[in-house]
C-alpha cells in the first residue's frame, strides 16, 4: 500500500502526483536549496524551532533569503499534517533560491520557493535497535568546511549519496564518512557516537559536520542526568575499539552499530550505555510533544 503523503508548495497543499516545480529552479539545477527533517506526532512537530533555528542558519550561511519567515513556515506545516491526518508524519522542509535564467549566478532577482513533503511515517524496523546494524567506512570523505559546508543542511548531498552507495554495494545498513584528515565525521545522514570506559564521545563541530538537533539533545541530557559527555575527534580505529558505537538521528533517534567494516564492536550486541540513552530520549520525546502541543495550541 502506499504511504499516505501531501506537499506544500508556496502555500498549496496538493497531491504528490501534482506537485511538481520548474526545471529551472535552481535546487534542480545546481542544489541551491537547504532542507530539514523532522516528524509530527499527532499534528504536533517535533523541535520545531530548533529545526527553523538551523533551516535560517543553512539559509544565512549560503546567503538565500528564506521565501516566508519561520513562523509562516510553522504554520503551513501545522496546516499541512493536519489536513494528512496521520498518527505519525515525516517532514521534510526545502527551500529553494528559485527559478530564473541558466547562470550560477546566486545574486540575480529571483523569488525563492518552500516545499513540504509531509508523509506518513511508520515504525523503523525493531530488529535495528534489537540486534544492530552494520556499517562500513566510506572511501568518498565528507566535505572540507571551506567547500560545500557540512553545517549547512544544504541539496548538496552527492558526497553522502555516494557513501552510501558504497555501504549498500556491500550490502551495509549504511556509511560512516571520514574528514580530510582521515578523523570521524558522521553518517550520510546521522551522527555518529562512541562509548569507552562508560564516556560517550561525539566528533566536535569542527570536525566538519552536521550539528544534529539530536546530537545537541542527547549531549545536554547525558550532561543533565550525571553522564559523561564529551565531543571530541577519535580516529577509525579508536571507533573500531570502543566498546559501543551508536548513530543518531531525528527519525532513526539512537541505533546501535555493531559492526564496522569487518570488525564486530564490543560484544558485538547492542550495548547497555546505548539502549540506557535511548529509553532517556525517549522519554524526553514524549514529555517534548506534550509541551510542544499546549504552546503551539495544537
Ligand atoms: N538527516 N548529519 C547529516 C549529514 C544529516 O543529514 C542529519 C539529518 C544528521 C542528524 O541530524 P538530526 O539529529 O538533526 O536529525 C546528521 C536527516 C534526518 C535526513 O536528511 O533525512
Amino acid at each position: 500500500m502506499k504511504d499516505k503523503s501531501l506537499v506544500n508548495i508556496n502555500g498549496k497543499i496538493l497531491p504528490p502526483d501534482q506537485a511538481t516545480i520548474s526545471v529551472f529552479d535552481r535546487g534542480f539545477l545546481y542544489g541551491d536549496s537547504i532542507y530539514e527533517v523532522t516528524m509530527t506526532l499527532d499534528g504536533v512537530p517535533f523541535m520545531v524551532e530548533e529545526h527553523m533555528d538551523r533551516l535560517e542558519k543553512s539559509a544565512s550561511k549560503i546567503g538565500l533569503p528564506l521565501p516566508i519567515p519561520r513562523e509562516k513556515i510553522i504554520e503551513q506545516l501545522i496546516a499541512t499534517v493536519k489536513k494528512l491526518a496521520v498518527k505519525k508524519s515525516y517532514v521534510r522542509i526545502v527551500c529553494t533560491r528559485g527559478a530564473g535564467e541558466i547562470t550560477l549566478d546566486p545574486t540575480r532577482e529571483q523569488t525563492g520557493s518552500f516545499i513540504l513533503i509531509c508523509k506518513e511515517l511508520h515504525p523503523n524496523p525493531s530488529e535495528w535497535y534489537d540486534k544492530g546494524v552494520w556499517m562500513v567506512i566510506a572511501d568518498v570523505i565528507r566535505n572540507h568546511q571551506r567547500a560545500t559546508d557540512p553545517s549547512v543542511k544544504s541539496g548538496n548531498y552527492l558526497n553522502n549519496v555516494m557513501a552510501m552507495g558504497e555501504a549498500k554495494k556491500v550490502g551495509a545498513f549504511d556509511a560512516i564518512m571520514l574528514n580530510h584528515q582521515g578523523m570521524v565525521s558522521e553518517g550520510t545522514t546521522s551522527n555518529i557516537w562512541i562509548v569507552k570506559d562508560n564516556k560517550f564521545v561525539t566528533p566536535p563541530l569542527d570536525a566538519g559536520l552536521l550539528g544534529g538537533i539530536t546530537r545537541k539533545s542527547l549531549l545536554e541530557l547525558g550532561q543533565s542526568q550525571g553522564l559523561f559527555m564529551s565531543e571530541a575527534n577519535f580516529s577509525p580505529e579508536d571507533m573500531k575499539n570502543a566498546d559501543e558505537v551508536f548513530l543518531t538521528s531525528t527519525t532513526k533517534e539512537i541505533v546501535p552499530i555493531v559492526k564496522i567494516d569487518d570488525k564486530i564492536i564490543g560484544s558485538g550486541q547492542p550495548g547497555v550505555n546505548t539502549r540506557k540513552l535511548h529509553a532517556m530520549y525517549q522519554q524526553l520525546m514524549s514529555e517534548h510533544y506534550k509541551s510542544e502541543k499546549s504552546r503551539l495550541n495544537i
